[in-house]
């Protein structure tokens, strides 16, 4: 069931996580499907509802950056990415502490734990009104694109979930980098919605990008077929075929644009709406994208679509 966002909503959705439930709600990336982290049967439920083969560690959503020393190691370099960044479109990968069991099964029983606070009015309210840590992958069937609005989520996932909170589309549009804070040097293991220009400008030091072997991912989430249209997709073309639904990037004639003006931030948040778009229509049965320049969200955009496009 699709319902507003009010606060009196929120609190409703707040009682369902309490109770072991599932409720899918808005962030700033993507849609996501939330549970209690301390809650394993709930976790389970998530599995079950996207059909998830194996369980995939989750990502930890919290509201306020106090509770990360509950939960994990840190050190200066993290709290000042957190302070900078959060709430944000960035997700840590650290040293657990104490190795809680009770988040065993949310970090998929590794001895790191994943965490980010979203910027989403909406996820924070619906966070704190819980009390307690929620873990929220995206709210789609397993391997399928992912969700930007709360019908996105019910076209995938429809009466599976009892509540979808719905705010609108997601201001930007693809998931949240994902950084691995347990080494010398900090590793991009997903690039996301804040780009790694911007981290490695702040901490005046590079980044390392794990584009290690695709089946043997560090980030048991990346593996090469995700994001996928029920359409085979091209990716990089600049003459579509008669029979492709052509998605462009820049001043070019074709179906959808990401973005007219040539604009990343613009290309990102459009980028799962279109591919939905372009699947959801039946005149053209094949999909091509232009090509998109691999800098800032970039680099995001071409690895989802480079999934997209895996055979
Ligand atoms: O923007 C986002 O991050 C969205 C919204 C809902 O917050 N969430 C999201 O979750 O994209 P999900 O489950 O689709 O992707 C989480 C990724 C997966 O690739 C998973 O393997 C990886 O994070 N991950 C989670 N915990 C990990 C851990 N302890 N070590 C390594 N990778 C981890
Ligand atoms: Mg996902």
């Amino acid at each position: 069931m699709i319902i507003p966002a009010n606060s009196q909503n929120i609190l409703k959705a707040a009682q369902l996580i309490q109770s072991g439930q599932v409720v899918a709600f808005p962030t700033e990336t993507v849609y996501g499907l939330g549970a209690n982290a301390y809650d394993s049967k709930a976790i389970a439920k998530i599995f079950a509802v996207k059909n998830r083969p194996t369980f995939n560690p989750l990502i930890s959503h919290i509201a306020d950056i106090d509770f990360l020393a509950e939960y994990a190691q840190t050190d200066e370099r993290i709290l000042n990415l957190a302070k900078k960044f959060w709430p944000g479109p960035l997700t840590f990968i650290l040293n657990r502490k104490d190795n809680n069991p009770a988040l065993d099964l949310a970090c998929a029983g590794l001895d790191k734990i994943a965490v980010r606070m979203p910027k989403h009015p909406t996820a924070l309210a619906l966070i704190r009104a819980s009390q307690c840590p929620i873990v929220a992958p995206s709210a789609n069937k397993s391997q399928s694109i992912s969700p930007t609005t709360a019908q996105h989520v019910h076209k995938s996932l429809g009466d599976l979930v009892p509540m979808i909170l719905d705010d609108g589309a997601c201001s930007v549009g693809v998931e949240s980098t994902i950084l691995d804070m347990t080494h010398n040097q900090v590793v991009v293991l997903r690039a996301g919605g804040l780009s790694a220009e911007t981290i490695e400008d702040f901490l005046n030091e590079k980044v390392l990008f794990s584009d290690g072997n695709p089946n043997k991912p560090s980030s048991p989430g990346q593996l090469l077929k995700h994001y996928a249209p029920k359409y085979t997709t091209r990716i990089n073309v600049l003459n579509p075929e008669a029979d492709e639904f052509f998605i462009g990037f820049g001043p070019m004639e074709c179906d959808l644009n990401l973005s007219p003006n040539s604009d990343l931030q613009e290309a990102a948040a459009n980028l799962f709406l279109m591919l939905h778009m372009a699947e959801s229509q039946n005149t053209k049965k094949k999909i091509a994208i232009a090509p998109i320049p691999n800098i800032g969200l970039g680099r995001a955009i071409n690895d989802r679509i480079k999934r997209a496009s895996y055979q």
